[in-house]
């Protein structure tokens, strides 16, 4: 059965009917998971899809519904969903076994392919997700530097552990999360994105910073763009001033280009996390960097210079099944067109898209950079031309605004009732398997959308 829309329908009651066995499911999850959830960002409401299978740039739903999608795995899945030769790959390792509590050949393979591709990998450790990538950047920085203080935008996601966990969707006067430390919180300094002047001062009121984070094209893959100028500063400053620059790479790594943001903007940070693409879909991550820093995990190299070794095990770092699938997966993106592929798939989207906002006269802007998309409902009716948005004035706005809620929960809603599947943002992650089909499909449900969400009054 394939996703069509009902058009006398509510969209809500478009997706409850085509989702039932989601539903059933939803209710029994709720009676064991909190939320009925494994990760918050699939939080939707009435309730979230629950999908069976997936091939190339479309999944199918228990109910047998057919949707493109723009999720890619949390963006871990620029090559699309199984492809062939990962899956090979996969396979043979998994026929080796799963772990062998021991060294491997393929985690020796996988590290030498990442210092080709990542300008700044002098040095790889491997981790299990981006979440401990991100937690061990920034202990090896506060190590390196002998300082207290990070330095981190408002907005930028960097894992949930407790370093990372005010300052992304809440907490944004640098108070403790529930649950965390105040001294832990007190150690995180927050500064807003492209705000220049604000990022001059932390340097010059604090002498004890030891490294800043952030995600390199923009929060959340670009959907607060940071200016290149910003850049340019906060690599002058932290330079200047000895601390460690830390660009989060965790989706932008291997999508953005072959060797992450770092070779595309052409700034080499001191650390770069890494996971998602990574690892070709499967659970891992590294923190990778100047040799000097990671140094700090090295037995022999902390023994002789008479300094404490940063400790660190992980039972499934560098796990040889997710090794096989990170090989294959950089293999492939070293090797051909990939995330060029992507890319201009994502241009002539987010074009087309606009086209349809211009002709339905809606002021809204399907915006973004590299492989990916943001549609802006442009809350405060600011005088906008689609074709020609820029976001960066309107960063500050969208920080810590509710995803997936209102108007951006009934876009989804309504993608979804036509066949696409994109994440809370409303955002999309393009992989090098989209293809005219795809881009056809998800232009008609974007206008299908629009109509609807007119229809039922929620836009005007
Ligand atoms: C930029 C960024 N950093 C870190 C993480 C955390 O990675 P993981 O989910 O593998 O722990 C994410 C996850 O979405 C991310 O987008």
């Amino acid at each position: 059965m394939s996703a069509t829309a009902l058009p006398n329908a509510t969209l809500t009651a478009a997706y409850e009917a085509m989702t039932p066995g989601s539903a059933k499911l939803s209710a029994q999850a709720r009676a064991v998971l909190p939320s009925g959830l494994a990760h918050d960002s699939r939080h939707f409401d009435p309730y979230p899809l629950y999908v069976s299978r997936a091939k190339g740039p479309v999944k199918w739903d228990v109910d047998g519904n057919r949707y493109v999608d723009y999720f890619g795995g949390h963006g871990s899945l620029i090559l699309g969903h199984n492809n062939p030769t990962v899956m090979t790959a996969v396979h043979a390792a998994l026929d080796n076994g799963t772990h062998f509590g021991a060294c491997h050949e393929a985690e020796v393979r996988w590290a030498e392919l990442i210092t080709r591709m990542v300008p700044s990998a002098e040095r790889v450790r491997f981790t299990s997700s981006g979440t401990e990538a991100t937690l061990m950047a920034l202990r090896l920085s506060r190590a390196f530097t002998g300082r207290d203080k990070l330095i981190r935008f408002r907005g930028h996601f960097h894992g949930w552990h407790d370093h990372m966990s005010n300052g992304y969707s809440n907490h944004f006067d640098g108070s403790a999360a529930t649950g965390v430390l105040d001294g832990i919180a007190s150690g995180i300094l927050l500064c807003d994105p492209n705000d220049s002047e604000g990022l001059t001062r932390l340097f010059n009121d604090h002498k004890d910073i030891a490294g800043v984070i952030l995600e390199p094209t923009g929060a959340s893959f670009g959907k607060m763009p940071l200016r290149q100028d910003f850049l340019t500063l906060l690599r002058d400053l932290t330079r200047q001033s000895g601390a460690i620059l830390i660009f989060d790479e965790v989706v932008t790594g291997f999508r953005v280009s072959p060797g992450g943001a770092q070779q595309a903007i052409g700034i080499t940070p001191d650390l770069t996390t890494l996971a998602k693409i990574l690892s070709g879909g499967l659970p891992g991550g590294a923190v990778v960097g100047r040799k000097d820093i990671l140094d700090l995990l090295d037995f022999d190299v902390t023994k002789a210079a008479g300094r404490e070794k940063i400790g660190h095990q992980g039972t499934f770092n560098a796990n040889p099944v997710s090794a096989a699938a990170g090989i294959a997966t950089l293999g492939i993106i070293a090797s051909t067109d990939a995330c060029a592929r992507a890319n201009a798939y994502a241009e002539t989207l987010r074009a087309r898209l606009n086209e349809v906002l211009e002709d339905e006269h809606l002021r809204w802007a399907v915006y973004g950079s590299y492989a990916g998309f943001h549609i802006f409902t442009n809350p405060t009716d600011a005088d906008i031309v689609p074709s020609r948005f820029d976001p960066i004035p309107f960063v500050a706005d969208m920080i810590g605004k509710p995803r997936g809620a209102g108007v951006n929960g009934q876009i989804r809603m309504g993608l979804l009732v036509n066949g696409v599947d994109v994440n809370s943002g409303p955002s999309g992650w393009i992989s090098a398997t989209h293809g005219e089909e795809e881009m056809a499909i998800t232009v008609d449900a974007f206008r299908a959308t629009i109509r609807a969400l007119k229809r039922e009054g929620t836009v005007a």
